[in-house]
């Protein structure tokens, strides 16, 4: 009752809020767009207190994204001022200035591709033909044509996020309706529309779509996104979903804490969030900590101030590590050199595509100083460790790993690799020190060295 009472409510404001916008011209995106109040928003336990259960649901499997799916998303860059020229340049920009080659494949269309604001029952989904003229399956066609795949965006609501038509009622419609188009990425969005609704509820909606998607015949990576809310992670896998967010909106700051109070998360924020959900994460169904922020620079479509490069550098590490998802939030158009050198490093890629799919977590002594300094590691493949030291304070310490120690293994000796210096030292049979500056992540792979074997090197 209570439910209903509030979902009437929001369906008031989103109709109020939409009649305004055909009323008005010149209204934009963010007089539609409502940020939940923090008092409507769902408080988050510690994250000791969050649940490990994993629960038993209908057990659905694409069989897709056996890797950390990469790409580039439109939202935080662009909000809903998204169109062909825009998306045509970015799939060129991406087909050429070498993210391709580094494994960013999907192009992803989040809101406003669509025609109408309002509901789906006054409205057919459609793509805004002024926006996209040459429609989706022109633009599918080229990103294919690129060697790229294209994605897109809806939701289980009457509306989206943002107040455009929803799929509720035609999911099986719409499912089609992609397919036929050519789309190989759905981001299925429950998180404004459902944001109250009971966690059977929000399984209800999304089990709809995946069952509509796996009916569709075309293989599309599913994101059921609900911003962290419902305990997705404990659920979403078995019910078809590819990824899950596990927080609310990211912001373009590496430690502000700030900004929370306005529903966004920072990358220390997000990374706490992940700490204890990583088990949920594996070939197939990853935990997803939210779009990158590399080379937003300050102007994100939501808040933050922008990150320092270390800072950037540390947050794509950090995501590769966990096994978030890597989809670009900015323009990857006028991306620095810097910018350019954090996306592509090979090593770092290599930790996040690793086959094994281990997320990272705090290990060992991985809490140092008050928290202030913590040690993740994640097996690899091939035996090897993937270990990030992250300092998240704002002054240079020394930091130390040792694989007895942090990663119980009964190594004798080991080589490290530090994968930004692209580096390797070692043999070493005691614990391996370095010096990590505020905000940094040291990024190594450790080896373990065997007697009389030659080991391979990276
Ligand atoms: C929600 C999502 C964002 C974006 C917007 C679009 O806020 O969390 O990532 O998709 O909706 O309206």
């Amino acid at each position: 009752m209570q439910y209903r009472t509030i979902l009437r409510t929001a369906c008031v404001v989103i109709l109020l809020a939409t009649q305004s916008v055909a009323q008005s011209q010149s209204s934009t995106y963010t007089d539609i767009y409502t940020i939940p109040p923090l008092s409507a928003v769902p408080t988050f336990t510690s994250p000791l207190a969050i649940s490990t259960t994993i629960s038993t649901g209908p057990n659905l499997s694409n069989g897709l994204a056996q890797t950390p799916p990469m790409g580039w998303s439109s939202w935080n860059g662009f909000g809903p001022n998204i169109n062909e020229t825009l998306l045509r340049d970015t799939i060129d920009t991406i087909a050429s200035n070498g993210l391709m080659e580094a494994g960013f494949v999907y192009v992803n269309l989040d809101d406003g591709w669509q025609h109408y604001l309002g509901n789906r029952l006054d409205h057919p989904l459609e793509a805004d033909p002024v926006k996209f003229p040459s429609g989706i399956k022109a633009l599918a066609d080229y990103a294919h044509s690129k060697g790229l795949k294209l994605g897109i965006y809806s939701g289980p609501g009457q509306t989206t996020c943002a107040g455009y038509t929803g799929s509720q009622g035609h999911e099986a419609e719409d499912a089609k309706l992609f397919a036929s188009w050519g789309i190989d990425h759905l981001k299925y969005d429950s998180c404004c529309a459902y944001q109250f609704a009971p966690k059977s509820v929000v399984q209800q909606v999304i089990l709809s779509m995946s069952q509509a998607l796996l009916a569709s015949g075309r293989p599309i990576v599913y994101h059921a996104c609900h911003c962290g809310w419902a305990d997705s992670w404990e659920w979403a896998a078995q019910y078809g979903a590819n990824q899950w967010r596990i927080g609310q909106d990211i912001s373009d700051d590496f430690d502000y804490p700030g900004n929370r109070m306005k529903y966004f998360f920072d990358v220390l924020d997000l990374l706490d969030r992940g700490n204890s959900l990583a088990q949920f994460s594996g070939p197939g169904h990853w935990n997803d900590y939210d779009m990158l922020i590399i080379g937003l620079n300050g102007k994100s479509q939501h808040v933050g101030a922008g990150c320092s490069n270390v800072e950037y550098r540390t947050h794509f590490s950090m995501w590769a590590m966990v096994c978030s998802p890597l989809l670009i939030g900015s323009d990857v158009r006028a991306l620095s050199s810097d910018s350019m050198e954090t996306l592509t490093n090979p090593e770092i890629i290599a930790i996040s595509q690793d086959l094994l799919g281990q997320a990272a977590a705090t290990v060992g002594v991985g809490n140092q100083d008050g928290g202030t300094l913590q040690v993740y590691a994640k097996a690899m493949e091939d035996g090897s460790y993937a270990v990030a030291l992250l300092n998240r304070g704002g002054v240079t310490a020394d930091m130390s790993i040792s694989p007895q120690r942090d990663l119980t293994v009964a190594w004798d000796k080991y080589t490290v690799r530090d994968v930004w210096k692209h580096e390797t030292t070692g043999p070493y049979d005691t614990p391996y020190m370095v010096e990590v500056i505020g905000h940094e992540a040291k990024i190594l792979r450790l080896y373990e060295v065997v007697p009389n074997a030659t080991m391979p090197l990276p």
